[in-house]
């Protein structure tokens, strides 16, 4: 296919998998709208639809909890071919059934994308607007992932759950995953394995502990206090905290945009915060950040493709920086297409199983922008090119093997469609050169 025949076949999963406003991963497998998955997708609207675009993110917003909280899983409609459904969540804490946690809080970066690319007077004042409107739902968003997700003032987002964090089963959770004690969750019958191969999926002891946690917060009534104090499962999470302290950098610059002074000083305040206390997450032996089990006091020992988010969380001293250059170059040596979601070099990596080695478009997406940021075009350069590679060969795929780069997980994926569009696409790259 060409290049510009890749740009349509994008375009119209995305139109394919449009639900009327909101979008679902991919048919079959991901039947609801997922937190990060929309917000992503919303770039890939802007390359054609603005008003789509944000339409995507509203809608995502209309499920906010009670209590600021924006889940991972809407469940706008009854499909029985998903497991866990909304009656095992048993969550009652917003206007629309969800899941009981979040994801990773991407919105506050793409609606700042999505106002900084509409330039031109009347669209531009329109874009302003409708981040206006969004604008007062973001703060309660991430004042809740303040309070909740570190309620010992760490500078460090926590999750209570391995798919809060989007990264499922990173090796990252194993340990911290093992203590927490298998609760009375009777029968079950698993739907993932019947959309894909089990061999890339988790194992029964993993959803059976993934269930447990489910039922502890439950149990104390998905209170978000009560979750942070009793969750037998709250891991510091390097991907959650970078995304989160990149999103608080363009949530300052909306709110400075829109003249919300008090919470603009509000958010310096986080920023700081976060700045200081991802050292928290700093591997001296690995020379990288990992995660940190906050209920066992460890640091897990592997590094993941969000260490390289570091950069993108604009931490770019000259420790890091080295570090992560050194590193990106180590792990280009092992495998052909980057960047493996675990490291190769790590007993635990897997380059087909979830989230143990395999590469995800909009994960290259952010890392690639946070070396470019840094001024480090030629390693930028690489994860597009890799990126575009990987799906002129295999096709919108969820991932696709470091290795030989076959496409595997779910097909027709709506995130890898919007990446392609909004960044990986060659057509893109020469537009917006
Ligand atoms: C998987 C991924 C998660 C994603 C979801 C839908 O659960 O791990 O990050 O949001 O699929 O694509």
């Amino acid at each position: 296919m060409s290049n510009s025949d890749l740009d349509q076949k994008a375009k119209s999963i995305l139109i394919e998998n449009d639900q009327g406003g909101y979008t679902v991963p991919t048919k079959g497998l991901y039947p609801y709208q997922w937190n990060w998955d929309s917000v992503f997708v919303a770039l890939g609207f802007a390359t054609f639809d603005q008003d789509r675009a944000w339409r995507e993110i509203e809608m995502l917003f209309e499920g906010q909890w009670r209590d600021g909280m924006v889940p991972h899983i809407l469940f706008r409609k009854d499909d029985p071919s998903y497991f866990p459904g909304p009656s095992v969540w048993g969550t009652n804490g917003g206007p629309i059934p969800s899941s009981g946690h979040s994801q990773p809080p991407v919105a506050a970066t793409v609606i700042r994308e999505l106002v900084d690319t509409d330039v031109t007077g009347l669209a531009h004042d329109r874009a302003l607007y409708r981040a206006g409107a969004l604008f007062p739902k973001l703060m309660q968003w991430h004042r809740w992932f303040l309070a909740y997700r570190d309620p010992d003032d760490l500078g460090v987002i926590a999750v209570i759950h391995p798919w809060e964090s989007g990264r499922d089963n990173l090796p990252d959770w194993d340990e911290a995953l093992r203590a927490v004690e298998i609760a009375d969750i009777g029968p079950y019958e698993r739907k993932d394995t019947s959309h894909v191969d089990p061999s890339m999926r988790p194992q029964k002891a993993d959803y059976d502990r993934y269930l447990s946690i489910m039922a502890a917060c439950r149990a104390v009534d998905w209170d978000p206090a009560e979750v942070a104090r009793t969750c037998p499962f709250f891991v510091a999470d390097p991907g959650v905290t970078f995304i989160f302290l990149r999103a608080n950098r363009d949530l300052l610059s909306l709110a400075e945009r829109l003249g919300r002074d008090a919470e603009a000083e509000e958010i310096r305040g986080w920023i700081a915060k976060m700045e200081a206390g991802a050292k928290t997450l700093w591997h001296e032996g690995l020379k990288a950040h990992v995660a940190f089990d906050e209920r066992s006091g460890k640091l897990t020992d592997g590094i993941s493709s969000a260490s390289f988010l570091a950069l993108y969380a604009g931490i770019r001293d000259e420790t890091t920086m080295a570090s992560l250059q050194a590193h990106f170059d180590r792990i280009a040596s092992k495998v052909r297409y980057l960047m493996p979601s675990y490291d190769p070099d790590h007993a635990s990596y897997e380059p087909l199983r979830y989230w143990r080695g395999p590469v995800w478009a909009m994960i290259n997406y952010m890392i690639a922008r946070g070396f470019a940021e840094a001024g480090d075009t030629t390693r930028a350069e690489r994860l597009r090119a890799d990126t575009a590679d990987l799906i002129e060969t295999g096709g919108f795929a969820e991932y696709f093997s470091p290795e030989t780069g076959a496409a595997a997980g779910g097909g027709t994926f709506s995130w890898t469609s919007a990446i392609w569009l909004s960044w990986a696409s060659p057509t893109h790259a020469e537009h917006a050169a």
